[in-house]
């Protein structure tokens, strides 16, 4: 028994909870800090959707829960019952169960084996059906099931090491401990009831996921880093000529003046008219994409402009604008306004805001605004997404991007994550669960040793979030490998097919918070990382090169094969042999896909395009079709229709399920498959 000082200092008062927001639970602990997670992400909770799920409360005493604050940390226990697993913990890049593990999350580009990542959301999943959010701009530690405290009551059984071969030199514990060094820290918990739920909830507090306008679903090109604008155009009629289907073009390095740092202008020699490249580009239904990494060559024009809201320190001897000021922050969204929306410009990609200090500033680097280095690594990347983001808004213009590092509150940014690393299975699992972070990841190609491994990374690709190509580096097309190029082709075009089935998920992440890519672990508590749902009703297993057959998980109901609408099983786990031509993809029985027939350009479907509804499996079908004017906000004010279909016979029936337009804009045709 401890002596009673000691037991005295270390028991904290039970903490006091608030509901803010139906199902969602906040406690402070210690001073609150000058902001949070959810405060730099200007998050705007969905309150209205919020309320229309499904009522629920924590499956613990929140009042159960105890705090610690000194001068230095402040810190929670949160308690978790013997088998309950726990998902997320930040944009990982293997396994989903994080039971019995320690993490610090810090912003970094990753590494295997330590947990510096690329988006460090402290927030994790309990299978038990809640959510918790450490929502501070700190890096975090949690300790899931390890580290045992002296007056705990449920501390495991005492063993002998002398004499027990059992005994353990990690015991396992019955709480989540999570702390920061700092004076004190904000806690949301959210309910479930379903671990679903508790995502959603999180997304809807977070102010739902990002709508993504039509043009983002297509395929995206990234050029090699030093192309000029005629070869860009040359690039862009191989594509025409070839019939391969093409949506965006993205910039690299290459289209600045000059870069690392960077000018954030065109260059001259390589892009004397970027004005009518851009219009150019657009009249062929496609958009441009810039690259960009947020430090200012200094000299430049955009330098001089933000002079001197700069942190402390450089990067690559560029200037870091403190983005933090507002009034930094209303120069940099004039600028890239000026100098590139108005042109046309669709989007950025926004690189290097995921350095460590090896890369960006120090710990102790200041930014007028008043941020240390070590928190506004934290934030860097959330508050890019967030200007432009707003620059974008101001305009009534949807955009879509990447980004390469974020952190908690981001749903809502219109950006996709991506990577340095190129491991197959890690793109994988990343691909899987990047929504337990609040973000998508899109497992982009780049190059391959063979013909197999270029047509299995395009098959990943292209059933990401946002398909990419990313040729900065190797100048590959995707022809490339002439000998699969029939196999490419139909990958690529089976992503335009799917764009009204995409758009209708995208729409349930922004309207519901469901991600429109589905970890099993919240699916059905399966804890695989190389499958998930894609929307509702699709289940997809991409084949990582190399790989001859897999196992492929069957949740409960039939599932039938996408492309020749086979039955493949039932509730059980079956292995495949894909041919080098086949994606396992299969569709859940009584379902009716919405899709297009392929075009060139998504720029191409007309508003009133036929959908073209694949039924599987016995009738009657069922579908759920999304539509709006696939550009602007309006549909923030209404201006769309979310329908459900039903196909009986070979009659194609919509039912208007909400939003002001009165009926879908295209005609329905029906293929039993
Ligand atoms: C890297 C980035 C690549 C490419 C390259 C250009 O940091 O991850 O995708 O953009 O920069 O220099």
């Amino acid at each position: 028994m401890l002596p009673a000082a000691i037991l005295a200092a270390q028991t904290s008062k039970p903490l006091h909870w608030d509901l803010v927001a139906p199902g969602v639970w906040r406690c402070q602990i210690g001073a609150a800090d000058r902001t949070s997670l959810t405060k730099t992400a200007e998050a705007k909770p969905k309150t209205d959707r919020l309320k229309a799920m499904p009522s629920s409360e924590i499956p613990f005493e929140l009042q159960a829960t105890r705090g610690w604050a000194s001068s230095s940390y402040a810190s929670i226990q949160l308690p978790l019952t013997p088998a309950e697993k726990v998902f997320g913990l930040g944009m990982q890049m293997s396994g989903a169960n994080r039971r019995g593990q320690i993490f610090h999350l810090q912003v970094d580009h990753y590494e295997a084996g330590h947990d510096r990542l690329h988006v460090p959301t402290p927030l994790y999943i309990s299978d038990r059906g809640y959510a918790v959010l450490f929502n501070t701009i700190r890096p975090v530690n949690v300790y899931v099931g390890v580290g045992n405290r002296l007056d705990d009551p449920k501390t495991p059984k005492f063993r002998d090491r002398n004499t027990d071969p059992n005994w353990d030199a990690q015991p396992d514990s019955s709480a989540v401990e999570a702390s920061v060094q700092a004076s004190g820290m904000e806690v949301l918990v959210f309910a479930g009831p379903t671990p679903m739920d508790a995502l959603c909830r999180y997304n809807l507090y977070s102010g739902g996921g990002a709508m993504p306008p039509l043009w983002a679903l297509g395929f995206w090109h990234r050029m090699k880093s030093l192309s000029t604008a005629d070869e860009v155009k040359e690039e862009v009629r191989g594509f025409e000529q070839r019939k391969i289907p093409l949506d965006v073009i993205g910039l690299e390095p290459g289209w600045q003046s000059r870069s690392y740092p960077g000018t954030m202008e065109w260059s001259p020699e390589r892009f004397p008219d970027p004005k009518a490249f851009v219009a150019g580009l657009k009249k062929q239904g496609v958009r441009v994409n810039l690259w960009e990494n947020p430090y200012v060559a200094p000299g430049s024009n955009l330098f001089q402009a933000l002079t001197p809201r700069f942190g402390s320190h450089t990067v690559w001897l560029g200037a870091a604008p403190d983005i933090a000021d507002p009034k930094a922050a209303e120069i940099i969204r004039k600028f890239h306004h000026d100098n590139h929306v108005a042109l046309g410009v669709s989007g950025y990609k926004i690189d290097e805001v995921d350095g460590f200090d090896v890369w960006l500033w120090p710990d102790h680097a200041q930014f007028p605004s008043g941020l240390d280095g070590l928190p506004m690594r934290q934030i860097y990347g959330m508050l890019w997404q967030r200007e432009l983001d707003r620059m974008y808004h101001q305009e009534n213009r949807r955009t879509f991007g990447f980004v390469r590092g974020s952190n908690g509150g981001a749903s809502r940014f219109p950006f996709a994550l991506y990577s340095d690393t190129y491991d197959h299975h890690q793109y994988l699992t990343a691909l899987t669960t990047s929504p337990l972070a609040g973000v998508l990841w899109c497992a982009e190609i780049r190059s391959a040793n063979s013909s197999e491994e270029w047509v299995r990374r395009m098959q990943s690709a292209v059933l990401s979030p946002i398909a990419q190509l990313n040729a900065w580096d190797s100048g590959k097309k995707p022809w490339s490998y002439p000998d699969v190029l029939e196999t490419v082709r139909e990958a690529m075009e089976l992503r335009q097919t799917l764009v009204p089935y995409l758009y209708t998920a995208f729409a349930q992440y922004s309207m519901k918070g469901i991600p429109p890519i589905r970890p099993m672990c919240l699916v059905d508590g399966g804890l695989e990382t190389d499958q998930y749902m894609l929307g509702d009703n699709l289940l997809v297993a991409p084949v990582a090169s190399g790989e001859k057959t897999r196992k492929v998980r069957l949740p409960s109901g039939d599932w039938y094969d996408y492309k020749t609408g086979k039955h493949v099983g039932s509730h059980e786990t079956v292995v495949v042999a894909p041919k080098l031509d086949e994606i396992p993809m299969y569709v859940r029985g009584g379902s009716a896909i919405p899709t297009y027939k392929p075009k060139l350009h998504v720029a191409d479907f007309a508003l009133q395009e036929t959908y073209r509804l694949r039924c599987y499996g016995q009738g009657p079908w069922h579908g759920t079709i999304y539509d709006d004017d696939r550009e602007t906000f309006f549909f923030e004010k209404g201006a769309y229709i979310l329908a459900k279909v039903t196909v009986a016979g070979s009659e194609a029936t919509a039912e208007k399920i909400e939003g002001n337009w009165p009926v879908l804009p295209g005609r329905m045709s029906v293929e039993k498959m």
